[in-house]
């Protein structure tokens, strides 16, 4: 039987993934391309629905894919390729688009956050249809699972909803995607105000843990993270959120489980932990930043790269386009 398909999307908003990037996302697309047939997109697209340069947004799409590579995708076992370079997302996203009701699109969580942000009438109608071409991006490649952090179950179950739909006005057009949320990472938190995500759009510099930081300033943020009274390790997320923060982030570095942590740090304080912790934190990242430096010093074989996972994502995206066209009504062009 052929593998499930996997996709999933990541914006080149950030001049650097951080931890949260990592653990929530990359490093399980990296575990997936052994068992799925993977595609992964740098979704520049997505990346336009707020303002942004063009100047920043051309490096920091090669930054994300240099940081994918380097993080451990095979560009031979999976796809990974740019948004914009595949046409069929837009093509699709508008066919999608008047698919879906405004009540419906008005209720994304995420769209009412980021336009509470800009105020309203500021946001673009690119950032409330910004699901939507989420919904196209998946259902295009006919993806079983969508690994994504639970922040984007909302925009998968849409994905759902506007498949079925098409499925039942058009005909069998689309597989239905099922969310794949990894349990034990879905939260990692500010290192200064550890009750909230660690986030690009909300966390303060000194609570983000970058993956291109040097180990320097990487330690000093560790070590200046929030902890809680009392000065025991413990996994408590209640009482004692930055601790278990801190607890859940050296765990999934490590793999060693938080009760074996909890055991090795008794009677000890933060001191040690905290240092331990910030070792786990370079010694991941420090390999991830010199191969991301290596594939960005050679922007041409890095583009390379780009175009060859691009067409292999076209073939996909026209075959599937070329259905809905079809389906839709629309004539073919002679
Ligand atoms: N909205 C996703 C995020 O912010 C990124 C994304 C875009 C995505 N298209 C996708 C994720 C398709 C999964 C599948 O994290």
């Amino acid at each position: 039987m052929a593998r499930p398909r996997v996709l999933s999307g990541i914006q080149p908003t950030a001049d650097s993934f951080h931890l949260g990037n990592y653990l929530g996302a990359v490093r399980q697309w990296v575990a997936m391309q052994e068992t799925h047939d993977a595609f992964y997109c740098v979704v520049d697209l997505h990346a336009i629905t707020v303002p942004t340069e063009p100047d920043a947004l051309r490096r920091r799409s090669r930054v994300a894919a240099a940081q994918l590579f380097a993080c451990g995708l095979d560009p031979e076992q999976s796809t990974v390729f740019v948004q914009s370079h595949v046409r069929e997302h837009t093509e699709l996203a508008w066919v999608l688009i008047c698919l879906t009701g405004m009540g419906e699109a008005a209720r994304m969580t995420q769209f009412k956050d980021k336009a509470a942000k800009f105020g309203e009438s500021a946001a673009s109608v690119g950032l409330f249809t910004y699901p939507i071409l989420q919904a196209a991006d998946i259902l295009l490649y006919q993806a079983n699972q969508v690994p994504v952090g639970v922040d984007q179950k909302q925009h998968v179950e849409l994905t759902r909803d506007l498949g079925q739909r098409f499925n039942h006005r058009f005909g069998e057009t689309f597989t239905l995607p099922e969310p794949f949320i990894p349990k034990e990472v879905e939260k990692i938190t500010d290192l200064q105000n550890p009750t909230a995500k660690m986030s690009k759009s909300s966390s303060s510099p000194a609570g983000i843990l970058d993956v291109l930081e040097q180990p320097g300033p990487l330690r000093k943020k560790v070590m200046r993270a929030v902890t809680d009274t009392g000065s025991e390790v413990l996994f408590d997320e209640e009482n004692k959120p930055g601790v278990s923060n801190l607890l859940r982030i050296q765990s999934a570095l490590t793999g060693t489980p938080i009760p074996d942590l909890v055991a090795r740090y008794e009677g000890q304080g933060y001191g040690t932990f905290k240092k331990d912790v910030a070792e786990a934190v370079v010694e991941t990242f420090a390999p991830i930043r010199e191969r991301t430096e290596k594939l960005l010093s050679d922007e041409k074989e890095l583009d390379r790269l780009l175009a060859i996972g691009a067409e292999r994502a076209s073939e996909v995206a026209r075959r599937t386009m070329a259905t809905v066209r079809e389906r839709v009504g629309f004539l073919p062009k002679l």
